[in-house]
């Protein structure tokens, strides 16, 4: 079939992607901004026609669909789009996100106790505004626009409202961010503004913000892009998407990814359950382990109970992305690891920065929510839970310029190891061959 061919009948299995309630099964239409169930005020999620588009989206289609340079097909999320969202594309609002790194490091492998080429390390840090949001959010602002919003609106612990604020400049829509005061890096806070979205600081947590901004939301008919929103998870199932396909389809043994809110871990679970339905992977899949950070942890709380009596908890961590006490998608992240046989772990905030001081000092460099993969990847292969001759991808979910202050607090200390700060000297050549040891 010709690419054309193709296109056409992909395109009328659009009419039957659906926007269904995780808990009681109702439909909603996809044009339309719903954040929970009407029925029952459970997750909503995208469900495609996987059965009906087994055979068309294949390996073959992929490689014929690389070849397309037209909008959208640059994004490495819209070039999915089969699997992402049936929005037009006159609608879209794309930054050609995603098209990340995936890195080898033999240093960083050593580190985790892992064999050299055991670690492939996908960098999500590497999007337009330096974060995994950007795979989302093309997708939520996309969808906010498709269907006419002038308001989009997120609860934030700062790359959401970056992202958000970024993506509706683009498009010329007014972003509505709520953050909780003195809790955000300030690399994202003041690219949130910068971006120009109304910022509002919460005296009090993500979690308490989130609940504001649903209530606002509702009260004044605002569109929410948190990652409640389905259409924002149907964008992150790409960073999968993309890896495995650097990967050639070989598929690692494990995925390790940060866990705050919880949508990426449902994302990656979704995102490998329909690419074994499509047959792009075959019948194992990969584990995902989530990582939390030790004073922001219940999911890992709640695994380790068997997922039973789940309970928030008041969060505090060193990695402010993370800091949530109450993630909304959980229900989502326990489906994603029963379907892939996953785990949680947590690490503290010492290991989360001193395995970031490894992660910047091999020069791929990342915020401190994605050194807390790196982490816990080491305690997991400490413990015999990652087995040596495992292969494994970690994700990095943001840039190392979003939160400068975490790096200037950690090399500021010459107790913490590698730590490394700028040395202030008499601006003569005798001073200064002296200070370098020349
Ligand atoms: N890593 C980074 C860098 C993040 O910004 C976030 C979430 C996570 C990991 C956790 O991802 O929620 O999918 O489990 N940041 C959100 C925000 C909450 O507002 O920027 P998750």
């Amino acid at each position: 079939m010709s690419i054309a061919e193709d296109d056409v009948k992909v395109a009328a299995l659009d009419n039957e992607v659906k926007v269904v309630c995780i808990a009681c099964g109702r439909e909603h239409p996809p044009k339309e901004a719903n954040d929970a169930c009407l029925n029952c005020g459970s997750l909503l999620e995208v469900r495609h026609p996987l059965e009906a588009l087994r055979g068309t989206i294949n390996r073959d289609w992929l490689e014929k669909r690389r070849q397309e340079r037209k909008f959208p097909n640059g994004s490495g999320v819209w070039r999915w789009r089969e699997l992402v969202a049936p929005i037009p594309d006159e609608a879209l609002v794309s930054r050609n996100e995603g098209n990340t790194n995936l890195y080898e490091d033999g240093r960083l492998a050593k580190y985790v106790g892992l064999a050299s080429g055991a670690l492939w390390l996908k960098h999500e840090g590497e999007n337009p505004t330096g974060s995994f949001k950007d795979r989302g959010m093309t997708v939520g602002v996309s969808h906010a626009n498709w269907v006419g919003a002038k308001y989009v609106a997120c609860a934030s612990s700062g790359n959401t409202s970056s992202s958000l604020a970024g993506y509706a400049a683009r498009v010329g829509l007014q972003a509505l961010t709520f953050v909780p005061a003195g809790k955000v890096a300030l690399g994202k806070l003041s690219q949130t503004f910068a971006y120009g979205a109304k910022t509002i600081q919460i005296d009090g947590s993500f979690d308490l913000a989130l609940d504001l901004v649903r209530a606002v939301s509702k009260a004044a008919g605002v569109y929410l892009v948190n990652s409640i929103n389905p259409f924002r998870l149907e964008g992150q199932k790409t960073i999968i998407f993309e890896a495995l396909d650097q990967l050639d389809w070989q598929t690692p043994d494990w995925i390790v990814v940060p866990g705050g809110n919880l949508g990426n871990t449902s994302a990656f679970g979704k995102a490998l359950y329909e690419l074994r339905e499509l047959g792009f992977i075959g019948p194992k899949l990969p584990r995902i382990a989530t990582i939390q950070a030790e004073g922001s942890a219940p999911f890992y709380d709640y695994f380790r109970k068997g997922f039973k009596d789940f309970q928030a908890v008041p969060p505090e961590t060193i990695a402010t992305a993370i800091r949530i006490g109450n993630p909304v998608n959980l229900p989502k992240a326990q489906r994603a690891l029963e379907w892939t046989d996953g785990i949680v772990e947590s690490v503290t905030d010492t290991e989360i920065m001193e395995a970031k001081s490894q992660l910047d000092r091999s020069g791929i460099g990342g915020e401190p929510a994605a050194a807390a993969t790196l982490a816990g990847i080491r305690k997991l292969t400490a413990a015999g839970v990652i087995q040596p001759g495992a292969g494994v991808i970690g994700i990095l979910t943001g840039h190392i310029l979003k939160d400068s202050d975490s790096i200037i607090e950690y090399h500021s200390n010459p107790n913490n190891p590698g730590a490394n700060a700028p040395i202030k000297v008499k601006a003569t050549l005798e001073d200064v061959l002296k200070v370098l040891g020349l």
